[in-house]
């Protein structure tokens, strides 16, 4: 088991982002209308899609760590088994022919390198008609959330770390907007300002 599966099956982690009452899944649910195909990329143990079930009619949940893909596929219902499917893949090499309506990238772009984000990023608004991403603020908001969040950050391994300090820095998501002129169709910062989320597409 490489250092990310270590990290991402710890509790520690999991207690802070995988949780039912996650107010991010919650408003993202609320954007969602009714999808033929959702994709979650980097969807941990899963919760994001078994949440949004009811809207869906086939969902893939695509993730790097084979732990957190059996764990989500431990808790996938019976009567969700021919329309939510959990796979162990990297996005990048994910080959996929018909069309997505949604993507939705949680908590993935910060903590992914520099180039391999602008890569995720470009095939997500190639392969879907809207990317919905849920992000941290950059830069974080000066309050109890905003230090919340950088004191989670730093207690991350290192690399990790550099690449949220990248996303930081480099105002990422709002300059990736920008270069590449795309049309944001919803936009909500939540949690005291600290995360930002988006419905973005190609114009
Ligand atoms: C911070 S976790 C967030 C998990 C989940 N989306 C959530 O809401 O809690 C980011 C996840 O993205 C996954 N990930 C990063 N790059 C990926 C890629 N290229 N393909 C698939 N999964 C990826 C990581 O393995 C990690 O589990």
């Amino acid at each position: 088991m490489g250092y990310k599966e270590k990290w991402y099956h710890n509790s520690y982690f999991r207690s802070f982002c995988f949780n039912w009452n996650n107010p991010v899944y919650k408003k993202i649910y609320d954007w969602l209308g009714s999808e033929n195909i959702l994709v979650d990329v980097g969807c941990g143990s899963g919760e994001f899609l078994l949440l949004s079930a009811d809207k869906i009619n086939l969902g893939y949940g695509l993730e790097l760590s084979n732990q957190l893909i059996l764990q989500s596929q431990r808790k996938l219902p019976q009567t969700l088994k021919e329309k939510i499917f959990f796979l162990q893949t990297d996005f990048l090499n994910w080959q996929q022919k018909a069309e997505i309506d949604t993507l939705t990238l949680i908590f993935v772009l910060h903590e992914i390198e520099p180039k391999l984000r602008i890569q995720v990023m470009h095939k997500a608004l190639d392969l879907a008609k809207s990317v919905i991403v849920a992000d941290y603020v950059t830069p974080q908001p000066f309050n109890p959330a905003g230090m919340f969040n950088y004191l989670a950050e730093l207690l991350t391994p290192k690399d990790h770390f550099r690449n949220f300090r990248h996303f930081q820095h480099q105002h990422w998501l709002n300059s990736y907007i920008k270069e590449n002129n795309l049309q944001v169709m919803k936009e909500e910062k939540i949690l005291s300002g600290s995360y930002h989320l988006l419905k973005i597409s190609q114009r």
